[in-house]
């Protein structure tokens, strides 16, 4: 059994985890998808074509209800009046996918582990990017290998970065339903999770050790050029690329690139490759590269 927590201030926001089951429906025309889309694109780098038209509608039909809309053209409208920015951030977060979990492809932490970790110069501080990180289970999977491979307190950091503000909200809480705790190994949870007690049961939060050395900040990965964020042994940019297409690939791996120390490793989701993308890495092994 691992430690237990019922730290009211830790409390969870249980919003984020209904299911939105109430959908309104609106019709949206060729025009206001295309319209949409394009916003979508030039601010996330993420495609919608026609398939993803149900989506957009599902996701966004009940935000339409809420700020009493009757028709999409109005809503389009309203985000693009400057007065009404945060909107457009709301907009993003409910088209980005953030599919994730713990472990998630877990041959890349087994990489890490075996062979990353095994050829660091001892003491020099370890830093690792999870891009596109979603949740934070990416960036804590990350944390738990290294802290049991280089100790909870040694010289390693990792950053998490997403555009979408409501699941780092989620990440830097570290706190999950249990059910999401199905992947980490038991000793790792034991180890660097508290179970929720009381109002708090059947959920679980990271423990602080782990989360001292994760830090997570808004990012978006589509721009033309990224603000600085030190140097790094490992990036992670999975299950992020299938959303763009070949130049936005190619801008977002080139402009990540240079934040990578030499002979650093960068590695994608087992769907995705950087053939055609970049020529500054070479490939390892499939959906593992490296800087020379
Ligand atoms: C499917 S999740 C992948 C999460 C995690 N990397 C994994 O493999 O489990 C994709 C994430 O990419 C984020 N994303 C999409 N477009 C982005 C952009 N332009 N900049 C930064 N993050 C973006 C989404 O918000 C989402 O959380």
């Amino acid at each position: 059994m691992f430690l237990a927590f019922a730290n009211p201030l830790e409390c969870l926001d249980t919003n984020e985890f209904i299911v939105m089951t109430e959908s309104a429906y609106y019709e949206i025309s060729d025009t206001e998808f295309r319209l949409l889309s394009k916003l979508v694109y030039d601010i996330t780098g993420i495609v919608l074509n026609d398939t993803k038209k149900g989506l957009l509608t599902g996701r966004l039909a009940k935000r339409l209800k809420a700020l009493g809309f009757s028709n999409y053209t109005q809503y389009i409208k309203y985000i693009l009046d400057e007065e009404h920015a945060e909107e457009l951030q709301f907009m993003v977060d409910s088209v980005t996918t953030n599919e994730t979990h713990f472990f998630r492809e877990p041959q890349h932490f087994d990489f890490l582990k075996q062979v990353i970790l095994p050829g660091i110069r001892p003491g020099q501080m370890f830093r690792v990017w999870s891009a596109a990180t979603s949740n934070g289970a990416e960036a804590y999977t990350i944390a738990m290998i290294l802290a049991d491979k280089l100790g909870e307190t040694g010289a390693w950091e990792v950053l998490g970065t997403d555009i979408n503000g409501s699941v780092l909200k989620q990440a830097r809480r570290g706190h999950y339903l249990m059910q999401e705790a199905a992947r980490i190994p038991p000793e790792y949870l034991k180890r660097f999770c508290l179970k929720g007690v009381r109002d708090q049961e059947g959920t679980f939060l990271i423990d602080r050790k782990l989360r001292q050395h994760v830090r997570f900040e808004q990012l978006n990965l589509n721009v033309e050029t990224l603000p600085k964020q030190g140097d790094f042994d490992v990036i992670f940019l999975r299950n992020v690329l299938i959303y763009f297409d070949v130049p936005t690939k190619k801008r977002v791996v080139e402009n990540l690139v240079p934040s990578l120390k030499p002979k650093g490793y960068f590695i994608t989701g087992h769907a995705e490759t950087l053939s055609g993308v970049t020529n500054a890495l070479l490939q390892v092994k499939p959906t593992i590269y490296r800087k020379m």
